[in-house]
């Protein structure tokens, strides 16, 4: 047989890892594992343990405890306890720390990585070389901020106890992205592993004794989601960070609506993975392979749906088929494996059943012939053609190796389909041209782009999600901020109930007040709008003196202001300085007509406050005028060769519910921020004094706004606020009110997931600039997308 001839015929030997010291491990905790609570071993209150298995040939691998709400309560109190020390610690001391965890991840790699396989079943290759590399990654970037908290963030203080759970698809990794900046930042936590994979977890509780981690700082209680469920509604807890399915996910923001906990959600995805006909295609298989057939697909960003340019998916496909064939499945510690098992039987089961029903929907399913295992839980490699755009497989996460298929013509087709998705985790785009490739970046509703590269991540880039992909960042500085608040927001004082009840509606025809048409009209689209209902709103001065009628917006019209808005989102594509120019431009014309906006509003909130309110609102005007070409992202530098291209996006169409009493600043100080960065608005002005939408809409028409920017919608938050938080063209709310107020814009919200940002029920001095402006609350105004670039041959 000649050399070529081998070559070609020539097979893989096995080339198993060592399983020794994992085995070694397991056996001096006698396969049997406690919940680690301050600082030690604790047995679980009820004596319940579940066991965790070998995916790739089900057997048991250990018992595990099964934590019970008190066992909840136990990590919690040692949590709270261990608090104030961990935040008075210098943060050189606590960057100590941190760098110690990350030297013992590296010195403990090889058993990390053998763990992590046999617990979950992927390729020992991947948990070697990317998940363990990657936990190191994220200690030593955050044992930097820790070393440079003071300096970065002189205003904030640690949000308190954290507790934190994580899904199964990447354990260790998970663990740290939620540990590492906890930490930085001075919080104390509690954390609950997934129940099919708590190992890593509980290894690494071991590597916090070794590191001298002050006990109750690092608590892990295992158990499965019941457990998650006490740690999610302690009263204890201060904030929450989530990463698995959009449904639980979505149970953790109902169960957290009435509480002050932050939230933080990492969900589900499914991302689009688009080849245009200029791209490299061989290069793009090879990208292919990593989107979807890394860790089995069981990855929130997996490229799940492949977007084709109709015109070479032929070829392409031909292409993937052939790479597939080449694909060695087996058992996952074999070091030349590249799929290893499903994590469980019900997982497993969910895949198949998902694809039978791809397949039942019209899809063509194919697979090459590899001959699975007989034990433990396999699937192949699969590709899913034909697929429809609204098929389940196109539609819903599958978390399995299984590819969806598409076509499209044109690049804005493309991006269509892309979008086409409740998701917006990750996309990959792969063109040659890096004009078609940027262009496309721009428009996809992710939180991470890669171009012509696939799931690279880094500690120093944030992580996270658009729409039902969650909200929050995980990694750089974005995602540090989600453990920390500014210092005097949390000893805010309450704000006391500021709406009065809603008065009955009264017929316009016997009330024998004004007429409709003297009333206050409605503001959308850039046009003064009558209300829906024909009714409106009187308003009176503190003394009760009628100072004119507002119209009385209803569910339809606040329909209207979202379509208004949803059109506009052209605002977003404007420049920087082309906004910067209009707020400017709204100054001024505020500036030239404050003596009889000041009058008018005097008679509601007196003329000192009303001269206040007019003269600091043309100031926060220029402010945000200032902001608008500042607020700028960043370049990263991961440690590879790419650049990461961090931009400030806005979030889109956000409703606001402003404060009451402060009827002109509060408005301003709400929607400005969000203005200044591309969003569009759907604002439900005071209560208090409505009338002030007259002036405001007077202003923006002044100012060369485009119409629909701003769209202002009057009446009783009580009956506004319900269809704004329930509407699923919204992507945000911003809430400002007493504690029930606030409780009832996040539990309404839960629908779509969209992002509520609320005072909490505190009070903000809007005349306050230094906490009622600036960067807090174009942080908020905006969320990261990272556009990750290669360079190099
Ligand atoms: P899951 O969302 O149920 O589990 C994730 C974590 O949440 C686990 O630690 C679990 O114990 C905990 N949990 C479950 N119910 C909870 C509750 N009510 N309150 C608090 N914590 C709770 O995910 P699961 O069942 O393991 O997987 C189901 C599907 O979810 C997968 O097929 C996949 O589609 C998706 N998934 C997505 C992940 C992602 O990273 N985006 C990760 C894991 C699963």
């Amino acid at each position: 047989m000649s050399i070529a001839e081998k070559f070609v015929s020539m097979e893989y030997g096995p080339a198993p890892e060592d399983p020794k010291e994992a085995q070694a491990w397991l056996e001096r905790h006698s396969r049997k594992f406690h919940h680690f609570i301050d600082g030690g071993w604790l047995a679980p209150a009820a004596g319940e343990y579940f066991d965790t298995l070998d995916p790739s040939n089900g057997e048991k691998l250990a018992s595990v405890a099964q934590g019970s709400s008190a066992d909840v309560d136990a990590a919690v109190r040692a949590a709270r306890a261990a608090s104030p020390k961990w935040r008075a610690l210098t943060p050189h001391l606590r960057a100590r720390y941190l760098y110690n965890l990350a030297r013992l991840v590296q010195k403990h790699s090889r058993l990390l990585a053998v763990l992590e396989t046999m617990d979950n079943g992927k390729p020992i290759r991947e948990s070697r070389d990317i998940d363990i590399p990657l936990v190191a990654r994220h200690f030593y970037y955050h044992a930097g901020w820790a070393q440079l908290l003071e300096q970065e963030f002189p205003d904030h203080e640690p949000c308190g106890v954290v507790g934190q759970i994580i899904p199964w698809n990447f354990p260790l990794l998970m663990l740290a992205w939620k540990i590492a900046p906890a930490l930085a930042a001075g919080n104390t936590l509690v954390l609950k592993p997934a129940e099919f994979t708590p190992l890593t977890a509980l290894a690494f509780a071991g590597l916090c004794q070794e590191a001298g981690i002050p006990g109750g700082v690092v608590n892990i209680v295992t158990g499965d989601g019941s457990t998650g469920e006490s740690l999610v509604k302690h009263p204890e807890i201060d904030k929450i960070a989530f990463t698995g399915s959009t449904e639980v996910g979505r149970a953790i923001r109902g169960a957290t609506a009435a509480s002050h906990k932050r939230l933080s959600l990492e969900l589900g995805g499914k991302s689009p993975f688009i080849v245009f006909d200029d791209a490299d295609l061989d290069g793009s298989v090879e990208g292919l392979v990593d989107g979807i057939w890394f860790n089995q697909g069981q990855v929130c960003c997996a490229g799940s749906r492949l977007l084709m340019q109709e015109s070479i998916a032929e070829v392409l496909i031909s292409k993937i088929r052939d790479r597939m064939n080449t694909l060695r499945l087996g058992p996952p510690l074999d070091k030349a494996i590249d799929v290893g098992a499903i994590v469980a039987r019900v997982q497993l089961e969910r895949i198949q059943r998902m694809v039978a029903q791809g397949v039942a929907e019209g899809a063509t399913c194919w697979q090459p012939q590899i001959t699975l295992p007989s034990r433990g839980f396999y699937f192949p490699p699969t590709i899913l053609s034909n697929v429809h755009p609204t098929s389940i497989v196109a539609q819903q996460e599958i978390f399995g190796p299984v590819l969806a298929a598409m076509t499209f013509r044109t690049p804005k087709e493309a991006v269509e389909l892309a979008n086409n998705t409740v998701y917006g985790l990750a996309s990959c785009v792969w063109s040659e041209s890096i004009n078609v490739a940027l262009h496309v970046a721009a428009q996809l509703k992710a939180g991470v782009v890669w171009v012509n590269c696939t799931n690279l991540f880094d500690a120093a880039c944030g992580f996270g999600g658009y729409r039902e992909s969650g909200y929050g960042r995980e990694g750089g500085r974005e995602g540090l901020l989600e453990y920390m608040e500014p210092k005097w927001f949390k000893h805010a004082p309450k704000l006391v109930a500021d709406r009065p009840p809603v008065p009955p509606l009264q017929d316009p025809a016997d009330s024998g007040t004004p007429s409709i048409d003297r009333t206050i009209k409605l503001y959308i689209g850039g046009k003064q709008a009558r209300p829906d209902s024909g009714y409106s709103m009187e308003v009176r001065s503190p003394d009760g003196a009628l100072l004119g009628e507002a119209s009385l917006g209803n569910r339809k019209d606040i329909r209207n202001a979202v379509e208004a808005a949803r059109k506009a989102e052209g605002w977003a594509k404007a420049t920087a300085h082309n906004r910067a120019q209009v707020l400017y431009y709204c100054a001024e014309n505020l500036a030239v007509r404050q003596d009889e906006i000041a009058s008018r509003l005097a008679s509601a909130v007196g003329e000192q406050q009303a001269k206040r309110e007019v003269a600091s609102g043309i100031e926060r005007i220029f402010s945000y005028g200032a902001w608008a070409d500042k607020f700028d992202g960043a370049v990263h530098n991961p440690p590879f060769r790419n650049i990461a291209i961090a931009m400030n996006e806005p979030i889109g169409t956000v409703g606001v519910i402003c404060p009451s009493e402060t009827p002109l600043l509060g408005f301003l100080s709400l929607v400005l921020p969000l203005i200044a960065v591309g969003n569009t608005v759907i604002a439900v002005p005071s209560e208090k004094y409505p009338l002030i939408a007259a002036d405001l809409y007077q202003l923006f028409d002044t100012s060369d706004l485009p119409g629909g920017a701003v769209n202002i919608v009057t009446g009783y938050v009580s009956q506004l606020l319900k269809p704004l938080a329930e509407h699923d063209d919204v992507d945000a709310i911003w809430c400002y009110g007493d504690e029930a107020t606030v409780a009832s814009a996040k539990a309404m919200s839960t629908g779509n997931l969209k992002q509520v940002w609320t005072n909490e029920g505190r009070t903000i001095d809007w005349f306050d600039s230094k906490v009622a402006e600036g960067r807090w609350l174009l942080e908020h105004a905006t969320q990261v997308k990272n556009i990750w670039v290669p360079y190099g041959e």
